[in-house]
């Protein structure tokens, strides 16, 4: 636990001073900066102008106020904001390996995470080897001597597997290994790099902007590296270009400053539909239950004050009664038949069909993801008890409760 480290203050006495003393930030509109003294320009292409701006793909000071409140939420020294959460996650890997490079990565995560490791990355002759993130021995067994990054989510998509953060980062110094760790499904409630990881990501598509109404992504991460990413000869955000516009950022920015009520809400929501239906019978997967694998592990790491996430999944049995659920609960207007997640309204899909359909079957039952999982994303909803009400209606008219 990092009970000392007060995020939401931290998000909160930031001040920013819009250019005509607007409360929020002017928005940089450019994509090129002038310089009254062209010795300035030189030395801003070497990266080191304080204050001083070359071109929007390299920084901007829109961008740059973003990620520094999400730095400060992280606790990382800096950030780097990027046009989606991919363009985060593919820029920090190719940053990080090369040619005859090893990646170790959960098995479970984001489909399209899975996808770049296991199709894309090996044209450019990285190799990755897939392993079952809660268990260390075989993490530390993978290792060879061409290992350079262990990946994994926080919390994984989509079944919610806990990584023992504060372990893997033990096993990646000892080995001399970067730690990356997708935090999309935990903010607040997780600071991973308090607990040592040495890359933090997220895709603010989801919880951090929470409208559901652009994709971007953050790295934080040291000074250092979070400025090799920026440097114009081999850095990977200024070459690659995932820059996020900062018409966005400014919008992303203003989202974040109810970041912290709407994640003690979605986590609330999300615990008492879980702990109701448990009790009804099902056997729901919720890292704040006590039947969770790794809740005693999440009660180690996590932030209390912002509990256990939105998310949550459960089986129905079959393909046919997920889609047929689906679509009651849809009708029913209880949320939406929609990948994602962090919206205000529940968001639900089954990801072996859909999110995680990049990982080919058999890889998704050795993994435990059957056809017929939902994975919610729970809202905002005021009045809970009436959510639960009418979703216990919809399970019992389909035979599922
Ligand atoms: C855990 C996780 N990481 C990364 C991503 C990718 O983010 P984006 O869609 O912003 O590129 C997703 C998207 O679904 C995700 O769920």
């Amino acid at each position: 636990m990092h009970s000392k480290h007060k995020p939401a203050d931290k998000i909160q006495d930031l001040q920013f001073f819009g250019e005509f003393g607007g409360v929020n930030p002017s928005i940089s509109d450019s994509s090129t900066y002038t310089f009254l003294a062209a010795k300035s320009m030189m030395d801003t292409f070497e990266g080191n102008t304080e204050g001083c701006y070359l071109y929007s793909r390299h920084s901007s000071p829109s961008n740059l106020n973003l990620a520094q409140a999400i730095s400060l939420m992280e606790g990382t020294e800096s950030a780097n904001v990027t046009a989606s959460g991919m363009g985060a996650i593919t820029a920090v890997l190719l940053q990080l390996c090369g040619q005859g490079d090893q990646i170790i990565s959960a098995r479970t995560i984001y489909g399209g995470s899975y996808a770049f490791l296991k199709n894309f990355a090996p044209r450019f002759g990285i190799e990755t080897t897939f392993v079952d993130i809660t268990n260390l021995e075989k993490v530390e067994k993978s290792i060879n001597k061409h290992t350079k990054v262990i990946y994994c989510e926080s919390v994984s998509n989509p079944l919610l597997e806990v990584a023992d953060i504060k372990s893997l980062a033990k096993i990646a110094k000892k080995h001399n290994l970067q730690l990356v760790v997708d935090n999309t499904f935990s903010p607040l409630s997780l600071a991973p790099a308090l607990l040592g990881a040495d890359v933090v990501i997220h895709s603010l598509t989801k919880f951090i902007n929470g409208t559901s109404d652009t994709v971007a992504g953050v790295i934080c991460g040291t000074s250092k590296f979070i400025a090799s990413l920026r440097n114009v000869n081999d850095g990977a955000c200024m070459l690659l270009g995932p820059v996020m516009d900062s018409l966005r950022s400014a919008s992303v920015l203003k989202n974040m400053h109810t970041l912290p009520i709407r994640i003690k809400k979605h986590s609330e929501n999300a615990l008492y539909l879980a702990q109701k239906f448990e009790k009804d019978g099902i056997k729901m997967i919720y890292p704040g239950l006590p039947s969770h694998p790794q809740h005693s592990l999440y009660k180690d790491l996590y932030n209390e004050e912002y509990g256990f996430g939105g998310m949550l999944a459960f089986d129905t049995g079959s393909l046919k009664k997920a889609d047929d659920l689906m679509e009651l609960m849809q009708q029913r207007n209880l949320g939406y038949l929609a990948v994602s997640l962090g919206f205000y309204k529940t968001l639900f899909n089954a990801p072996g069909t859909g999110t995680s359909s990049e990982i080919p079957h058999d890889e998704q039952a050795a993994m435990g993801l059957t056809d017929g999982l939902i994975r919610f994303s729970i809202g905002l909803d005021n009045d809970i008890e009436r959510t639960y009400q009418a979703m216990k209606k919809c399970m019992v008219e389909l035979g599922i409760l």
